[in-house]
């Protein structure tokens, strides 16, 4: 008898630094948000109904199997810049290859989540699924591939929602569209993901790097004054560092945070009307669990 049900499941991730700079072949570093999302394959009865949303409906077209249905949990927020649409790529190639029986090595799984999200995001450098499919924190760069930090102990973050979609296709190509002039901002992002690598253990050198990116991505024309507000908002209560993360224009700010203070930081904030968590990453490997809950921020 033939295989009735298959699963899938990814990480969300954050990038610490690099975004944008990594679509030019500088290196990202990025870690696993401890948040998981799960594709369900399933061999049932009657019609599948087409889902709504058109790029949804062509990355099923690329892995659904023939007869079957999709369900699709996540913890993820989605369009924040937590790499919910990579995720749902790793996710949706790994149940395939289950359904198939198919062993699926590395390589293979990160070509066809790529092209996946392609079909979201036009032209991804690679770096949230790498992080999606292998957890941990990770070095990445275009053509290159990923490589995992070791680990230097906990980085406690606090996540911030903007209360906007990130707008990460529009904000490449504005970035594209402004070079040569932002040449400069990408070689400083490149070089902050290098000296990052070296003090991963110091989280306040970690927190001036994080601070500095965001300083170079805003100049670069990607973030709000949503963003430059909760960043600061963050510093101000006592943050070792803060920056958006993703694309920008909209999505998530993160804040480098000593762990004894995460939690009751979070809850300031969000006693402010900021949506927002805490997380202590990295969280390492692929996710063993089922999502636990649906996307919630408060
Ligand atoms: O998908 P987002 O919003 O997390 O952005 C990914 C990071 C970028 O560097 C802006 C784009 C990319 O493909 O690397």
């Amino acid at each position: 008898m033939g295989r009735t049900v298959a699963t899938g499941r990814a990480w969300g991730k954050v990038i610490l630094l690099g975004e944008h700079a990594v679509v030019y072949g500088y290196p990202a570093l990025a870690a696993a948000l401890g948040r998981v999302l799960q594709v369900r394959f399933s061999a049932a009865p009657g019609v599948a109904r087409a889902p709504a949303d058109p790029l949804l409906a062509r990355a099923l077209d690329l892995t659904l199997p023939p007869g079957c249905h999709v369900g699709i949990r996540s913890e993820i927020p989605v369009g924040r810049g937590l790499g919910s649409s990579a995720a749902l790529a790793v996710a949706l190639v790994r149940a395939r290859a289950s359904w198939d029986g198919e062993d699926l090595s590395d390589g293979a799984l990160f070509e066809r989540a790529l092209a996946i999200e392609t079909l979201f995001h036009g032209r991804p450098s690679g770096v949230d699924q790498s992080v999606a499919a292998a957890g941990g924190i990770l070095v990445f760069q275009r053509g290159i591939g990923s490589r995992p930090v070791p680990p230097r102990g906990p980085l406690p973050l606090v996540v911030m929602d903007s209360g906007a979609p990130g707008r990460t296709r529009d904000l490449v190509a504005a970035v594209a569209a402004r070079r040569p002039t932002v040449d400069p901002l990408l070689a400083r992002i490149g070089a902050l993901v290098e000296q990052a690598q070296g003090c991963l253990g110091d989280l306040g050198a970690l927190g001036a790097l994080m601070d500095e990116d965001h300083g170079l991505l805003r100049e670069m024309g990607v973030s709000t004054p949503r963003l430059d507000e909760l960043v600061a908002r963050a510093r101000a209560r006592g943050a070792l560092g803060a920056k958006l993360a993703g694309a920008g224009g909209g999505g998530v700010a993160v804040a480098l945070v000593r762990e004894e203070e995460g939690p009751a930081l979070a809850a300031s904030l969000r006693d402010e009307g900021v949506p927002c968590f805490f997380a202590c990453l990295p969280v390492w490997g692929q996710p063993q669990r089922e999502p636990v809950e649906e996307t919630e921020w408060t």
